[in-house]
Parts: C-alpha cells; structure tokens; sequence
C-alpha cells in the first residue's frame, strides 16, 4: 500500500472512529473527507478486508466496532516503541517475496536501515537453502533492511539474533513454549513455527546492507503447509493450531520488531559471545541426539553441545568433536 493511500485510509478511520457510538451517514462521511459516495464505499469494504469491525444500518450510516489485529502500517506505528526499526513499514496484500521486495529498496540507496515490508500473503516465498517457504494468508510474512554498522564477521550471527527475538515474542504473546532449533528455527513442541532468511550484500570489510526475512507461521492451518513437503522435512505447526484461536499479528509484529532492536544493539554492545549464550539457553536440542544433513545426505550424527562464536553447530561424534557450519538438523525430541 502506498504513502498516499495509507494516509486516506488513516484520515478516513479518524473521522469514523471519532465517535464510536455515533453511526456517521455516508453523505456526511463523504463531505467531510471530500470524498464521493462510491469513495466512502470502497473505503469502508477495504477496511473491513484489512480486519476492522464495521457496522453499518441502513438509514443511520456506519459505525466502526472494531479495530484491526493486522500489521497495517499506521497501526503499527502507533504502538511500536523503537527508535528505528519501523520508521517506515510497508504493507501489501499479495507479493511475490517480501524479500524481493526489501532487497529491491535497499539496493537502491542509503538511509533505508529500518524499513520493514509485510504481506499478507507470498507467492514466491524463499526459504533457507533456496527452499519454497509457502506463505498462505495469515501468516506473518516481513522483511526488515538493515544497513548494520557491524564487522562482516558478525553479520552471519544477525538471524541467531532475529530467531531469539522472535522466540521471545511468540513467549510473550502467546505465552507458548517457543524454542530455537539450530540454525535459525523457531520450534513449539519439536515443531516448526517459524523460520529465518538473511540476505546480505556485503564487500570484504565491509556490510553495505542486510536483509532479514521473518516467517511466522502465526493464523494458518498447518496442515495445509505440511502436506506440500516430504515425509522427512521437518514438522511444521502454527500459532493458531497450538492456541486453539488467533493470535494478534499486529501485537507479533511489534513485539518482533522491538526485541529485534533491543537484540541488535545487544549485539553492538556486548558482542557475539553474549548473544549465543542467550540463544544456547533458549533452545532445547543441546544435549540430544542430532543428524545433520547436507543437500539431503546425512553427513553426522552425535550429540548437540553448542554453538561457537561464528555460529557454527558442535557435534560429539563418539570421540570427535564436528563444527558443521551449515545444513540442517534432525532432533530426536
Ligand atoms: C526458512 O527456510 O526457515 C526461512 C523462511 C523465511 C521466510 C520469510 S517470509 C518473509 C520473507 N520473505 C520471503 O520470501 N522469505 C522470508
């Protein structure tokens, strides 16, 4: 949605939602915001597409109910309490990738740290390791530029610190037992909720920007992600399947979105060591059983002990220690 629309639909809601046990007509409704009659209509129908609660009786007009629980951006901003992340927020309903999306702004100059891109639905949604990552609508699906003033060193651990905010947030909103699995899962009950993907345009030295994609499988039918995938990819559920209901994407959002900050700025200060402790203490597969697996092939097996500095996996194999540094894991929870 773009700055201009955002800012009709925002003036619209103001005039509706001035007093909400008034029903506003849509004559007067379309002469204060100068609009037409058929304007005030569209409006009204976007708005309830967005989630807001509408009542409408003929003969008195219309009376907003309710607001919306989805990540729209003047919502948003109303409640996030960041000092960058989310200065600008973008919202569409259908994409191909939100990736695609940030990535296309953040190539195109400075001054972009911050923007975070949401859709309500993806049709070309990217996973780790080139996988499809199905992206069905109610789910919450967002990209956040970063221009991070951090060694290129560090810039692999950024999704260790977008997976452990988002852990916290699902802990925090939900009060669901959210958990990290190597590398970048978040997992309730030995199942994939939700997923990380860094994109990063960086010289030798130098990060010029970074992208973290963030993939919450928040209102969807799990079942409907799962039957797409093999029978030995991991097991997937969704917010909504563990809490019997709807979780608020706009509360997700702006939870993600702060303790993102908060992490980042950990990260700045107090250095990787810190951070990958905190990830260590918020996951639950080290100590157990593991395989680990490459382009499908099981290249290890033993014992997950932890994560070292550079973010690498240590294995106990019998008497070896393995440092894998990338592929995935299998947990015998
Ligand atoms: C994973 O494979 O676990 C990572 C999944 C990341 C999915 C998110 S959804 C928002 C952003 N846009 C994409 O196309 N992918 C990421």
């Amino acid at each position: 949605m773009g700055k201009a629309n955002d800012q009709s639909i925002e003036k619209f809601l103001t005039l509706l939602g001035s007093n909400p046990s008034e029903y506003l007509s849509g004559q007067i409704l379309a002469k204060s915001a100068g609009i037409s009659r058929s304007a005030v209509w569209k409006q009204i129908r976007r708005l309830r597409r967005l989630g807001y609660s509408i009542e409408s009786v003929h003969g008195l007009g219309y009376r907003l109910k309710d607001g919306t629980q989805l990540p729209v951006p003047w919502e948003l901003k109303k409640v996030l309490r960041t000092r960058r992340l989310g200065h600008r927020i973008l919202y569409k309903d259908v994409v191909d990738s939100t990736q695609k999306i940030a990535i296309a702004i953040a190539e195109k100059g400075t001054g972009t740290h911050g923007t975070v891109v949401i859709a309500e639905k993806q049709r070309q949604g990217r996973g780790r390791l080139r996988r499809e990552w199905l992206s069905p609508s109610g789910g919450l699906w967002m990209s956040v530029i970063l221009e991070p003033d951090v060694p290129t060193r560090i810039v692999t651990l950024l999704p260790f610190v977008a997976a452990l905010s988002v852990c916290h947030a699902i802990r925090q909103c939900t009060g669901l037992d959210a958990r990290l699995k190597w590398p970048n899962d978040v997992m309730i009950s030995g199942k994939k909720v939700a997923g990380i993907l860094l994109d990063i345009s960086a010289e030798a030295e130098h990060v010029n920007y970074s992208v973290i994609g963030i993939g919450i499988n928040a209102n969807i039918d799990s079942t409907s992600v799962s039957a797409r995938f093999a029978e030995d990819a991991p097991r997937i559920t969704s917010i909504s399947d563990q809490l019997g209901h709807d979780v608020s994407k706009l509360e997700l959002a702006r939870t993600v979105l702060e303790n993102l900050e908060k992490q980042l700025s950990d990260l700045n200060d107090k250095g990787a060591h810190v951070i990958l402790k905190e990830w260590e203490s918020n996951a639950d597969m080290l100590g157990r059983q593991v395989k680990v697996l490459q382009n499908g092939r099981m290249v290890c097996q033993g014992v997950a002990r932890g994560v070292v500095d550079d973010g690498s996996l240590i294995i106990q194999d019998g008497s070896r220690e393995v440092k894998i540094s990338s592929g995935d894991i299998r947990v015998r929870y």
